[in-house]
């Protein structure tokens, strides 16, 4: 299995046209708040990014007569249970590990309690991460998926975040190396 970038998930077409749907900025600005979140709780930085910018791939547009719908939304939204699902193929199909990508698609599908009854949610410390950098990054009505973001912005962003993620995890694997 290949190690894949958070590059090589940003550009492939299926993650052009559903994250840049839900918001690129919106996704970026969670993916960096996951990056801070994983190193306070411990948790494996690459898992938590890579979940975080893909937290709302499954988000489907609800409009009525040309408007966006919140009502609408509400009743009739999946939109985790659906991004757990699409990043999960696309993960695979970018040759992701399977455990990585199991695990990326159940904090997807658990990043958001909306469509479940309330308190029926128990999530690890990788699902926790990614629910509190999304919220991290939320703002009044929804209008943090409306930010907007140039591609080159978008691009380098991401190229400096795995960068980030590389170097955190060499420096782990420096630190075990130096307690042995
Ligand atoms: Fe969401
Ligand atoms: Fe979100």
């Amino acid at each position: 299995m290949r190690h894949v970038t958070l590059l090589d998930i940003y550009e492939h077409p299926v993650t052009q046209k559903f994250v840049k749907r839900s918001g690129l900025a919106h996704a970026i600005a969670v993916a960096y708040h996951a990056f801070d979140l994983a190193k306070e709780h411990g948790v494996h930085p690459d898992l938590a990014v890579k979940a975080a910018f893909l937290h709302d791939i499954g988000h489907y547009t609800w409009y009525r007569n040309g408007q966006w719908d919140y009502n609408l939304y509400k009743e009739n939204d999946i939109h985790a249970i659906k991004g757990a699902e699409r990043a999960h193929k696309l993960l695979i199909r970018l040759g992701e590990e399977r455990r990585n990508a199991k695990e990326i698609a159940l904090a997807i599908l658990l990043h958001t309690d909306s469509y479940l009854p309330d308190g029926t949610i128990h999530r690890t410390n990788l699902q926790e991460v990614v629910a509190k950098a999304d919220e991290r990054d939320e703002e009044p009505s929804g209008n943090h998926h409306y930010r907007s973001i140039t591609d080159v912005e978008a691009r380098n962003k991401i190229i400096r975040l795995d960068q980030m993620v590389y170097e955190s995890l060499h420096d782990v694997a420096f630190q075990k190396t130096g307690e042995a």
